[in-house]
Formats: C-alpha cells, structure tokens, sequence
C-alpha cells in the first residue's frame, strides 16, 4: 500500500472582508500519498489557490488539520515551519517571483543558501537542474533578461532544488506556448518517476488534467469530485525541455 504524504482533515478557511466573512474552503478532506500525480480544477474562485496555500503552510486555515507524517503543520512553529517549507515543499506559482537582481543560478541556489548549505554543492546542484530545464545557456541572466518561459523554467528549478518530497503548483504553464507546457509537464512525469517526487498542480489546461492519474475537482470551496484516471504514458524516449535529457527513468514497481 502507498504511504501517506498528507492528510487534509475538515479544512475551512475564512476571510475577512470589509467586516464580512467570506468562506472560502467549506470543509475539505483530501488525502495524498507518497508519489502521487495530483491535479486540483475547478471554476475560478473554487478556492484552488486557497487550499494550495494551506498545504504549503503559507496560510493559516479557520479551522481543521493538514497533517504531514503524523505531524499537524497548523500547530507548529513559524521557525519550524520555515525549516519544513524549505526542506519538505517545492513551490511553483504562475508569477514566479524571481529575485529581480539575482541570475538564474542565482535564483536557483537561493534555497540552499539560505538552509546554510555549502555553496559549491549548491551550486553543483542548481546548474544540474537548470541544465535540466533546458537553460544551460542562461545561467547569467536575470529574470529581466529572460522570456517568460525562461522565468517560468527557472521557477521550477528552483521548487525542486532542495529535492522536495512535495511539489505545489498554481497554474505552473498558465502563461506559456503550448510548446514549452508540453515539455514541462513532461519534466513533471520526468520527476515523478525516477525521484518520486509528489506532483500537485492546480491547472485551467484540460490537456494537463486529463494527463494526470488523479483528478479532483473543487467546487464553492468543497471537494465536488475525486477521480482517478488513466492518465499519461511517458513516451520511452521523452527529450524534456532543450537539448539535455534527464537520467533514464526507472520502471515502477
Ligand atoms: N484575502 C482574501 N480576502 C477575501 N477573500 C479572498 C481572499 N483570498 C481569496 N479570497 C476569495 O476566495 C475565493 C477563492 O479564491 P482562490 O484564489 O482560492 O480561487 P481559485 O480557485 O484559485 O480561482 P482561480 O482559478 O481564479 O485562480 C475567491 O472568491 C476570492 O475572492
Ligand atoms: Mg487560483
């Protein structure tokens, strides 16, 4: 049986808006198992994003529990859960919020930087991954000096450089050519595979959703339906985005 990533226990979130309240998730259960391909629709306002904040324990819910390995995230300690995001989570937001005055491997490093990581090793490591995306060729260039595909792929680079257990992605193709969405969703199965890294992708692209093993859909703040699917074959011979390939991936099981 898999084991479990997270459990979303009753979760609600309220706003308070100009001294209304506004309920926004009205009691979600979701569970999410180690390796699994998830993607969160539904109507704009759903509270997609909402929930994604939760999960990524940059937001506090109005009440209800998200529990990782056993733990309650919503107990714990802002300097705790700093150390966790950074460690556990891997973020993608459609504005990726590139540090403007940072290169692309900058950006990239910044993470392990930040965990006290030895800069060489980071350093190593970034330039993998962004080789990976396909931008080996940019690694000097500031968000400015890129297109925003570039940024968008620098991004991903960046969720994925502290090798996160879960990654969290709000719309991660939203603004680019149907082109460069392919190879990156791509990469997403890529990963999924040979380092069994947790995808959970809110999407608008219908070509993504029916791609993904698992569907749930969100409606007035509640969970209308959870669905699995047949989901997406990874091509034997998939080239991800640019000229270089990943490792060769591993056969389930
Ligand atoms: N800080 C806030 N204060 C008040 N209302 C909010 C706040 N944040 C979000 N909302 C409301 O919560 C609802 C859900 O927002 P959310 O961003 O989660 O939707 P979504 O499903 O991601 O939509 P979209 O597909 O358009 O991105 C919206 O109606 C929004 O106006
Ligand atoms: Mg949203």
């Amino acid at each position: 049986m898999a084991k479990s990533l997270v459990m979303v226990e009753k979760l609600q979130k309220k706003f308070l808006h100009e001294g209304r309240e506004v309920a926004v998730l009205n009691g979600i259960d979701l569970g999410i198992d180690e390796g699994e391909m998830l993607c969160v629709v539904g109507q704009s306002g759903a509270g997609k994003s909402t929930l994604l904040h939760l999960l990524g324990t940059l937001d506090l819910p109005t009440a209800g529990r998200i529990v990782y390995d056993g733990v309650d995230v919503t107990k714990m300690s802002s300097a705790r859960l700093a150390e966790f995001r950074n460690e556990k989570l891997g973020f993608v937001f459609q504005f990726h919020h590139l540090l403007p005055e940072f290169t692309a491997l900058e950006n990239v490093m910044m993470p392990g930087l930040i965990r006290g990581q030895r800069r060489a090793e980071v350093t190593q490591r970034a330039q993998a991954l962004l080789e990976e995306v396909g931008l080996a060729h940019r690694l000097s260039h500031r968000p400015g000096e890129l297109s925003g595909g570039e940024q968008q792929r620098v991004a991903l680079a960046r969720a994925l450089v502290m090798n996160p257990r879960l990654v969290l992605a709000d719309e991660p193709t939203g603004n680019l050519d149907s082109k460069t969405s392919e190879a990156i969703h791509t990469l997403f199965f890529e990963l999924n595979r040979t380092k069994g890294i947790t995808f959970l992708i809110v999407t608008h692209s219908r070509e993504l959703a029916d791609m993904m093993p698992r569907k749930v859909t969100m409606r007035d703040g509640k969970v209308e339906k959870d669905e699995q699917q047949h989901g997406f074959t990874l091509p034997a011979a998939a080239v991800p985005v640019g000229d270089d390939t990943l490792d060769p991936p591993t056969p389930h099981g």
